[in-house]
């Protein structure tokens, strides 16, 4: 592996610890929700050509049946999704109507990370395998989510969001759209960033409605004790960026710039760039170095500078708040508040199905950020909340481990049919 590929994938595993602590929930309402819900504002296109496409790269290949879906949010976003409606053996459901399951990445990566596994390791596969209908979701930004109805991604404007607005529009987005194709209500899975989405939307009590039950994969809604010395130098350099309004651009982790960024934070002499993932994410158990090479090929994925600096934020402040424009100014032209407004989680529902799944060598999830987050959820329903730690999983184990489908995965649609 290439010393830049290597910082890469660091890079992106970073952004998938911390960010994705950050970022996963997604959830969160638009700054203003005085304009009004989300509800309602999708609205789906017609299916794109078959030939490319997630679908075609990584799901057909293995011999499934696999449609893609384009879902537009309120904000003009156009979103790739795609569905693999049965499994190996065909409708090998209980007869009826199969319970949805929706899976969000975390941040640099896309709807791919649950698919580079073989049918019997990766989690969307498994899925589909015990007789769930499986839809992929892939954040605005990525390869595949990249359009727009009227911005174009050469473009700075079509940067313009953070993990707030994952959580306001995507999110809610791609939920009412495989509701409404279903009938059902769903399952959803996040891993890092894409748990912090969904952590942010449920504590508004967004998406909820049409929620069976959440599966929290690494979860980093709180990053302070993120250790990694990489870690906390990239967050203070994007820290950085915040007061500058121009800050507002496309993060794409092959550029030049971002090669430029790498090379300055491991030119420190504490950080060892040669294992950047290990670096990044933890001292991961179980990874395949060949999927590990087939992935680093396809990924990272760009994502907005700006979610990178929110991201940051997070790691600084402690607190799981909406994207901070850096001075009181700003912030109440923006929130009409000096601080920006904060994501309270314990107002959660009690009732609401949790499985949340963390490992001991996470450096981005790390157990004790996590244990902030139990906090939050202390007076959750006993039983409906499923707490699982894997002692030697870190933060790509849970989705590219190779024993994740024993440790994690299995306990998971145990969990999901008792709901
Ligand atoms: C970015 O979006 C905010 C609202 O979320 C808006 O106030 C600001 O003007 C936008 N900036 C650019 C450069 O588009
Ligand atoms: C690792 O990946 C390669 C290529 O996909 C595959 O042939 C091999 O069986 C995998 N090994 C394990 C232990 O899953
Ligand atoms: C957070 O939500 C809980 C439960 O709804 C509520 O009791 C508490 O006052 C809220 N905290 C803040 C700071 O809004």
């Amino acid at each position: 592996m290439s010393l830049l590929s290597s910082l890469i994938l660091v890079l992106s595993k970073l952004n998938f610890s911390l960010l994705a602590l950050a970022m996963t929930l997604l959830a969160l309402g638009a700054p203003h929700r005085a304009f009004g819900s989300s509800r309602g504002a999708f609205s789906a296109i017609s299916t794109v050509p078959q030939t490319d496409g997630l679908c075609a790269l990584s799901v057909t290949v293995q011999g499934y049946k696999c449609q893609e879906f384009e879902v537009r949010t309120k904000d003009g976003y156009i979103l790739s999704v795609q569905r693999i409606p049965e499994g190996r053996g065909g409708g090998n459901g209980a007869g009826g109507a199969k319970q949805p399951v929706l899976l969000q990445h975390g941040v640099l990566v896309d709807g791919m990370c649950w698919v580079v596994n073989s049918p019997d390791e990766s989690l969307a596969f498994v899925l589909a395998d015990n007789g769930f209908d499986v839809w992929i979701a892939n954040a605005r930004g990525t390869r595949f989510s990249s359009k727009h109805s009227s911005l174009d991604p050469t473009r700075p404007e079509y940067w313009n969001w953070s993990w707030d607005e994952l959580a306001a529009y995507d999110l809610p987005a791609t939920v009412d759209f495989v509701y409404g194709q279903t009938g059902q209500k769903m399952h959803y899975v996040g891993h890092s960033m894409g748990t912090l989405v969904a952590l942010a939307s449920f504590s508004q009590n967004k998406v909820l409605d049409k929620l069976r039950s959440a599966a929290l994969l690494s979860p980093v809604a709180y990053l302070s004790h993120m250790t990694t010395l990489f870690g906390i130098l990239a967050a203070k350099a994007f820290v950085g960026e915040i007061t500058t309004l121009a800050g507002i651009a496309e993060f794409n982790p092959k550029g030049r710039d971002v090669a430029e960024f790498l090379k300055v934070l491991c030119s420190d002499p504490g950080v060892d760039c040669y294992d950047l993932v290990t670096e990044i994410t933890g001292k991961n158990c179980c990874l395949n170095a060949s999927t590990v090479g087939f992935f680093l090929k396809n990924e990272p994925q760009p994502t907005a500078t700006k979610n990178m600096v929110h991201l940051a934020q997070t790691v600084r402040d402690g607190v799981l708040s909406k994207y901070d424009y850096g001075t009181p100014h700003f912030n109440m032209a923006h929130y009409g508040q000096a601080r920006p407004p904060v994501y309270n989680l314990t107002a959660i529902p009690n009732d609401f199905p949790i499985f949340l799944s963390y490992g001991g060598q996470d450096s981005l999830a790390d157990p004790r950020d996590v244990g902030t987050l139990l906090d939050n959820l202390k007076l959750h329903d006993l039983d409906k909340l499923t707490v699982q730690f894997v002692k030697d999983f870190a933060h790509a184990d849970f989705i590219m481990g190779i024993t994740a489908k024993d440790i994690v995965y299995n306990a998971m649609v145990a969990f999901f049919k008792r709901q």
